[in-house]
């Protein structure tokens, strides 16, 4: 049978679509506001060098995880061993609950993006409160997402990413451009980012870095697993692993080059100080740089329309790999096309992201409903997914790798010992200090007990024990798939429309 290959045709394919799962929001909007928050060049470094050290071993881990299957995640650590594919149903559920709250800041993205010569500046909490118009964002966001990802990975993510992540490069660069020659201010914001105080950082400053690296670089969620399932069998897994970090510090690199001159520039030029400005806090993509962008008139006006563009790139290419996480899993497990998994799992998204958007918008506007745990739904999600779970799947990852997989196969060298000791040694810590903060709060100093915290952890726990009893007692028996059942399907598909047109041709007149 003429079995159609179903991954990405070349290497350089799978790592543009590798680099733009990790380039996304976690670059452009997490990165700026926690450097300010933990001052600046000191927390860039731990940043680079938990991305260098310990996320380039995990993100090696997953790609070979799934390269070694070619399967989606719960196939894939089921061929490790059967007791672990709980693990990989893990792994579905996460960008299910990601893709919930990240389809809605696409939206905003969106919504700055097409806002810029109308004027962004003020109207935050106008435009989180108008709930008609984020739904609406959201989905013209969701779209595109769901085309490229139908259209299959070569025709449609690789393809996407061999366009739009050197897009994305070229508007980053050109912005960095301009932001350092704005003059006044430019060389304080550039001492601030580049001239490491290492006084300033603080253990939870050197958490979070770890944290973002983790986040930034798409690992314990899937997409490393996913994406290295599709990719050829030739590829040198260790050189892509390289060219993904490089790329990903590169563009996390030039995102505080791009923000830190343009915002100190403002503050010198407008006499506000940068606390009054927000700097440090979640609201300096949506809130401040509107404002920096409004007072440079027309070219502030195309600025922001390169910004906001370049952000809605980023988390589209980002959203494509969670979304195909969950749809390779829904393709191979239930036998079902690729258009109708991708709609199935973005109109459920969707919806759920309603409530999530609703959430947001009425926290935006000092309004608490629609709360759980004390915080909004996309706070809610956030912290489950990126303090609790997925430092735990990227830790399953590591430990799979470097303990449950045949001798044979196991990482040597460096990168074995890295995988096996140093790398979940620091994940755990990660886990643990990040589960502390949350139970334990400090506020002002003093450590106090938050029961919302715990009741976040007991969610996560909750999730977690599902995910395991729904492995045990629906998936681990079954017959879950692999890459090849899509090809064959395809396959079979085509054979039956070439059947048609011939029977076709010979019918008479
Ligand atoms: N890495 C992406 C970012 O930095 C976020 C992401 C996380 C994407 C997990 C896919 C999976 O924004």
């Amino acid at each position: 049978m003429n079995q159609k290959r179903s991954g990405f045709g070349t290497r350089i394919g799978f790592e543009l679509a590798a680099a733009g799962s990790a380039v996304g929001l976690g670059n452009l909007w997490g990165f700026p506001y926690k450097t300010s928050a933990n001052g600046g060049a000191a927390y860039l470094f731990v940043y680079l060098a938990c991305i260098l050290l310990v996320g380039a071993v995990a993100m090696l881990a997953e790609f070979y995880i799934g390269r070694r299957s070619r399967a989606n995640t719960v196939s894939a650590y089921k061929a490790i061993s059967p007791g672990w594919g709980w693990l990989g149903l893990l792994v579905v559920v996460i960008p299910a609950m990601i893709m919930c709250y990240y389809l809605v800041l696409g939206g905003y993205t969106v919504k700055y993006a097409l806002g810029s010569f109308v004027g962004n500046a003020g109207n935050y909490e106008k435009f989180a409160g108008n709930t008609g118009d984020v739904i609406l964002h959201t989905a013209v966001f969701a779209l595109p997402a769901a085309a490229i990802v139908i259209a299959g990975v070569r025709n449609g993510i690789e393809k996407a990413a061999k366009l739009l992540l050197p897009t994305m490069l070229v508007i980053l660069i050109v912005i960095s451009c301009v932001s350092l020659l704005l003059g006044e201010g430019v060389q304080e914001g550039l001492s601030f980012y580049l001239k490491p105080d290492f006084s300033k950082l603080t253990g939870a400053g050197i958490l979070s870095a770890m944290g973002q690296a983790f986040f930034s670089l798409s690992l314990g969620c899937g997409a490393m697993i996913t994406y290295g399932s599709y990719s050829g069998k030739t590829v040198d897994l260790v050189h892509s692993t390289v060219v993904v970090c490089l790329l990903d510090g590169l563009l996390t690199f030039l995102s505080g080059l791009a923000i830190f001159p343009a915002l100190f520039h403002y503050a010198a030029v407008s006499g506000e100080s940068l606390s009054a400005l927000g700097m440090g806090g979640t609201g300096l993509m949506f809130i401040t740089l509107p404002m920096v962008f409004q007072d440079m008139g027309l070219a502030g006006q195309i600025f922001s329309l390169l910004f906001f563009t370049m952000t809605a790139i980023a988390a589209l290419t980002s959203i494509i790999s969670i979304l195909e996480v969950v749809t390779q899993f829904i393709i191979q497990r239930y036998k079902v096309a690729r258009t109708r998994a991708v709609s199935i799992v973005v109109f459920a998204c969707l919806a759920l992201s309603v409530p999530v958007g609703i959430s947001l918008g009425l926290d935006v506007n000092g309004a608490a409903g629609l709360q759980l745990f004390g915080r909004n739904l996309l706070e809610l999600l956030d912290s489950i997914t990126n303090t609790l779970l997925m430092p735990l799947a990227a830790l399953g990852a590591c430990v799979a790798v470097g303990w449950k997989l045949p001798k044979s196969e196991r990482f040597s060298g460096f990168a074995g010992t890295m995988v096996r000791v140093v790398t979940p040694i620091l994940i755990v810590v990660i886990l643990v200090f990040g589960a502390v903060d949350m139970i334990v709060p400090a506020i002002e100093g003093k450590r106090v007990y938050s029961p919302d915290g715990f009741g976040i952890l007991l969610t996560a726990v909750g999730i977690v024990i599902l995910t395991v009893l729904a492995y045990f007692l629906i998936l681990k028996n079954r017959d879950t798939g692999s890459n090849r059942d899509e090809a064959r399907a395809n396959a079979r598909r085509d054979e039956a429309f070439q059947a048609g047109l011939r029977r076709g041709w010979q019918r008479p007149e």
